[in-house]
């Protein structure tokens, strides 16, 4: 098959690598010159696609800016970004962007999937009147389907093709070409009733962790008060080995997905007049969590008789979680615009993401940043870090994350 994939960001680039290492040619699409340029020269820019695997695909990933070179493919997936607007609310200007371009060249026979997180009826509403706009129709002249992607980037025990797959079709004929499609890669393709289900379903994923994180995240504050270690309730209460599922409690939310989502679907909800108190809280609570962390250093450096301003304070880890470089989002950004507020002379060291432009910051050497640090706090715990070190090294450190769990140093506070 010849399949095309529009937008080779994270979500993209990985199925664009799934499809051709199953033989299938294929055109992977972005509207940024420097992406396209980057894979012309067999270089990626994701971190879970190393160089060495882009370089046996050769030809069978092409990449391109034009959307004229989607013409001969049979299926095209679209995986573009789908953030909030400045007032919270989705912002639908690059999937709608794609869409009219993509309209400009669909042709009979064409299978198209949305592949991007978003608001259950967004395929039907959104996408299919633009593609239908052409004078072809769903179900007969192409097809038409939605199929959420659940990748976790930095993962490595569940892959593309070991992660099931749902999907749903405006159709019952749209829905068997979409789990045609998936089954060249993915060993079990779930094929629901309508698009809807599994816009819906995808979303219901991430709030069930935006509630549970955030959950978590209180635990950790109420905890705080009563002088009990929330990690060692943690894992007491992850021994049971029935009714209970582990989450932890960190320095916040961060990425594409978790922090968004909850919005995406309470739009939709305000829309029928329904407000979903239990989404909004999680993500209220949630979007605190980097405020408490920064009251931790505060305290933590009071009772060491030393104020916020002018102490040099390290930051361990920016990306909003480990082993990866991801800063959308990062709690890290919020708890360093604050703490450079509130006058502290801030350094952050993360091997992953060599500057921060827009703190006016570039990621330090380990050893550098701990001999000069009045505090280090852990706010993105990256496997690579000996923490043991820093402990023995930072004459006082903050855990957010509980990766200094098993060591006994006096140093050392944790959430
Ligand atoms: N990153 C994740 O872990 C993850 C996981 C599951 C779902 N998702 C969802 O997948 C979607 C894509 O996320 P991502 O992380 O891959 O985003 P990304 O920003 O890494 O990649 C999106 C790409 O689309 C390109 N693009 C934007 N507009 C375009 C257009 N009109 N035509 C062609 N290309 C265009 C961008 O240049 C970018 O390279 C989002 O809806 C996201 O919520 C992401």
């Amino acid at each position: 098959m010849q399949i095309g994939i529009v937008g080779m960001g994270y979500v993209g680039l990985p199925l664009a690598v799934a499809f051709a290492e199953a033989g299938h040619e294929v055109v992977g699409l972005d509207a940024d010159a420097a992406k396209v340029a980057s894979l012309g020269r067999g270089e990626s820019y994701v971190e879970d696609v190393p160089d060495a695997v882009l370089a046996p695909l050769g030809e069978r990933l092409r990449a391109t800016a034009d959307y004229a070179d989607l013409a001969a493919c049979e299926a095209v997936v679209v995986c573009v970004p789908t953030p909030l607007s400045n007032s919270r609310e989705p912002d639908l200007t690059y999937l709608l962007d794609a869409a009219n371009s993509l309209a400009a060249v669909l042709r009979e026979g064409q299978l198209v999937v949305l592949e991007s997180t978003t608001y259950p009826g967004t395929t039907r509403e959104r996408l299919l009147p633009i593609l239908e706009a052409t004078g072809l129709s769903a179900g007969t002249d192409f097809h038409l389907a939605f199929s959420p992607e659940r990748i976790d980037p930095g993962r490595t025990d569940f892959t593309v093709r070991t992660t099931p797959k749902l999907v749903g079709g405006i159709t019952a004929a749209c829905a068997e070409r979409a789990r045609a499609l998936y089954a060249e890669i993915c060993d079990q393709v779930i094929v629901l009733s309508t698009p809807e289900a599994a816009e819906l379903a995808k979303l219901l994923e991430n709030i069930f962790r935006s509630v549970n994180i955030a959950l978590v995240n209180e635990l950790a504050q109420l905890c705080d008060r009563l002088g009990i270690d929330v990690w060692e309730v943690i894992d007491a209460a992850a021994t049971k080995p029935f009714g209970f599922m582990r989450f932890d409690p960190g320095p916040g939310m961060g990425g594409h997905c978790l922090p968004v989502d909850p919005f995406y679907l309470a739009f939709k909800a305000r829309q029928h007049d329904f407000y979903p108190e239990f989404i909004e809280l999680a993500g209220k609570v949630n979007q605190a969590q980097p405020s408490f962390c920064v009251e931790r250093i505060e305290r933590a450096l009071n009772q060491a008789g030393k104020p916020v301003n002018g102490s040099r304070i390290l930051i361990l880890g920016a990306s909003y979680k480990g082993g990866i470089g991801d800063t959308r989002e990062s709690p890290a950004l919020k708890i360093i615009g604050r703490l450079q507020d509130l006058g502290a002379d801030v350094a952050y060291h993360d091997a992953h993401v060599p500057e921060l432009p827009g703190h006016g910051l570039a990621s330090v050497e380990l050893e550098e940043g701990l001999g000069s640090a009045d505090l280090a706090a852990i706010v993105t715990a990256h496997p690579d870090v000996d923490y043991e070190r820093v402990a023995a090294v930072a004459p006082l450190v903050l855990d957010f994350r509980g990766v200094t769990r098993r060591l006994a140093a006096d140093n050392v506070e944790r959430l």
